[in-house]
């Protein structure tokens, strides 16, 4: 496997997934360990987009506990339900928001943070973790990420 990542210059969020999908998809393959494989992703991601903050929370005894990421330091529990990570959660479902300032209970990690998307990770359909990015600008995130980071966490396999 090369190490190296192609990152390229484009500027259309399509582009840029479009060619980093695949260079992800080689990462993970063959490799079954967890954290390696979410570290991998959260640098790839991170790579390409430079965004604030990439990184994954796990469910661990009943709380959303910080995994591997890239970017500042952040908050390492979230309670079910709480923040943009918790609401993800306990709604099963993908979280685009433009505005974390008019997100009632996002829990701000970073003053930077503007926008946040959050995407939950399904185990034989129960809510594992979610995979969260955060953006400097307003409107960072919106169903074209949704869509194609869903594919990304398609191919994380959880049975290590
Ligand atoms: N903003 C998130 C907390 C995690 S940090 O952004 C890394 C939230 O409201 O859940």
């Amino acid at each position: 496997m090369a190490e190296d990542l192609i990152i390229i210059s484009s500027s259309d969020k399509t582009e840029q997934y479009t060619s980093l999908i695949p260079q992800i998809e080689a990462l993970l393959q063959g490799e079954p360990d967890l954290v390696a494989n979410l570290a991998n992703i959260c640098a790839a991601l991170k790579e390409q987009f430079k965004w604030l903050w990439v990184g994954f929370y796990l469910v661990k005894n009943g709380e959303l506990v910080l995994g591997p990421f890239q970017g500042p330091v952040a908050c390492t529990r979230i309670a079910k339900g709480k923040g943009v990570c918790g609401g993800a959660w306990e709604q099963a479902k993908t979280l685009v928001v433009p505005d974390v300032d008019a997100f009632p209970g996002h829990i701000a990690c970073s003053s930077a943070s503007r926008s946040e998307i959050v995407l939950p990770l399904f185990h034989n359909n129960r809510v594992v973790g979610v995979l969260d990015a955060d953006s400097e600008h307003l409107a960072g995130f919106d169903e074209t990420d949704a869509r194609y980071l869903e594919r990304i966490i398609g191919f994380i396999n959880f049975n290590e």
